[in-house]
């Protein structure tokens, strides 16, 4: 079947490449010459593991063609979108790019092509750009959203745990169910608002699961219990689900953040008060102070105390820094005068044009570990996890404090080690062992 997809980022480069190998004839279109200009050459303009052999394969098969828009003569089949919808500083959704790829998509595509909307769009929108730019236009459209997570994109591309489409005629559905006809998974049909609307809710609810977690977390540190169990003891129910449950220092990246005020911006649109939604925000931007709380209770003042930060990325396996807590917690450090060092795998050029100088960063987390007097665990990238903490506590100084804001660092080994160890949710208080020998031996 023949079929585009219009914006080549983390979800459309990754379609239009799991699509070519599954032997549809693609065209992959994006306004940046550079990025074209890459992915022709095989190579990844976004850190996505498995994508850069997918596009090869999706190359060499011969179904896969590339193009900026001007060098496109037409277009018929499924036209994809899948072009960025920011977050606008209202809160609401900046569709000005889903706009001009529809206006020049409809000034291109053949009489009766359907346009698959991709891209995650504020619920109404379909109804609103079929009676808008659109109408009359000969074209049909449906909704469907994808669900990728960044870092897992191609896996959840491959097997996804349902496919939504919504449209508002029955031709519109029609040619995106026999794309999908072979999918192993359950096919929802429905209208584009109710599709739109589950793209919302879905993740609207797994943000939710984070911000409750995280509240029982600060309920469990003034408790003394261990919130890591409790989850496993939540997640065991299968009415609950063990996943989205790991308490931390929240959640950031291009999507629940503006997933999740959309919602809210939208319930008040409509008049209606969407007050959990308030409340996850309201929580998730808390969990990010947390590192400095715990600071301030071992240091009379953070005034030129070393401080490492190991992780810059959003979460593990991207160097995506949008909506990032690394750089809010980078932030009130700075304005507490404590001199800032960070470290990450992948992301640190990204993260550079959002740091001030002041702030080393590297790619290792020892050379940013040298002589820092406490350590913030911030992405739980497994490089960090499996660092040699006996030759971390070495390099390190008194008093030698950690904070583990992703709970993924053994917290009694640290102690055990000498490390002022504070968790999410963890129970312990930053005590250390007290241990002589050990102390003796970190000298
Ligand atoms: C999310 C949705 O999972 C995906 O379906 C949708 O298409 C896009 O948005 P993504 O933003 O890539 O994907 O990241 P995800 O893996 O969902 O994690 C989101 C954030 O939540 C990360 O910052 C992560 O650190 C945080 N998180 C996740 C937690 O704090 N606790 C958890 O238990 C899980």
């Amino acid at each position: 079947m023949e079929m585009a997809v219009v914006g080549l980022g983390h979800v459309g480069s990754v379609m239009a490449a799991a699509l070519a190998t599954q032997g549809h004839g693609v065209l992959g279109v994006d306004v940046d010459s550079q990025k074209i200009e890459l992915l022709s050459q095989g190579r990844a303009p976004l850190h996505e593991p498995d994508f850069e052999a997918l596009l090869q394969d999706a190359l060499s098969s011969g179904n896969l063609r590339l193009a900026i828009p001007g060098e496109v003569k037409g277009l018929g089949g499924i036209v994809f979108m899948a072009v960025s919808t920011p977050p606008s500083p209202d809160g609401g959704i900046d569709l000005s790019q889903v706009q001009s790829a529809l206006h020049w998509v409809r000034s291109i595509a053949r009489t009766g092509a359907t346009i698959a909307m991709k891209s995650t769009v504020p619920p109404g929108t379909g109804r609103s750009l079929m009676a808008g730019p659109l109408k009359g236009s000969g074209l049909l459209y449906a909704a469907n959203p994808e669900f990728l997570r960044e870092g897992k994109a191609v896996e959840d591309w491959l097997q996804p745990h349902r496919v939504v489409i919504g449209g508002d005629e029955p031709a519109a559905i029609e040619a995106l169910r026999q794309l999908y006809a072979r999918v192993d998974a359950p096919i929802i049909v429905t209208d584009t608002t109710t599709a739109e609307m589950i793209k919302y809710s879905a993740n609207a609810f797994l943000a939710t699961k984070i911000s409750f977690i995280n509240q029982i977390a600060s309920l469990c540190d003034r408790l003394g219990a261990d919130v890591e169990t409790v989850a496993r003891g939540l997640g065991t129910d299968p009415r609950i689900g063990s996943q989205f449950l790991s308490a931390g220092l929240g959640y950031g990246g291009s999507c629940f953040p503006k997933d999740v005020r959309a919602l809210d911006f939208l319930s008040k649109e409509n008049g209606y008060a969407f007050e959990l939604i308030r409340a996850v925000v309201d929580v998730n931007n808390r969990q990010r102070q947390l590192p400095l709380a715990a600071l301030r209770k071992e240091f009379e003042s953070l005034s030129g105390v070393r401080v490492a930060l190991l992780g810059l990325a959003f979460k593990p396996n991207t160097d995506d820094v949008r909506e990032a807590p690394a750089l809010d917690i980078i932030e009130y450090l700075l304005e507490e005068g404590a001199e800032v060092r960070a470290a990450d795998p992948v992301a640190v050029d990204h993260a550079r044009q959002f740091v001030p100088d002041s702030v080393t960063m590297a790619r290792s987390a020892m050379e940013v570990l040298e002589d820092a007097q406490a350590v913030i665990l911030v992405t739980e990238w497994p490089q960090f996890k499996e660092l040699p903490w006996d030759r971390v506590a070495r390099i390190m100084v008194e008093p030698r404090f950690v904070f583990d804001g992703r709970n993924a660092l053994d917290g009694r080994l640290l102690r055990s080690l000498g490390f002022l160890y504070r968790g999410v949710g963890r129970g312990l208080t930053s005590e250390r062992a007290t241990d002589a020998a050990v102390l003796r031996s970190l000298g």
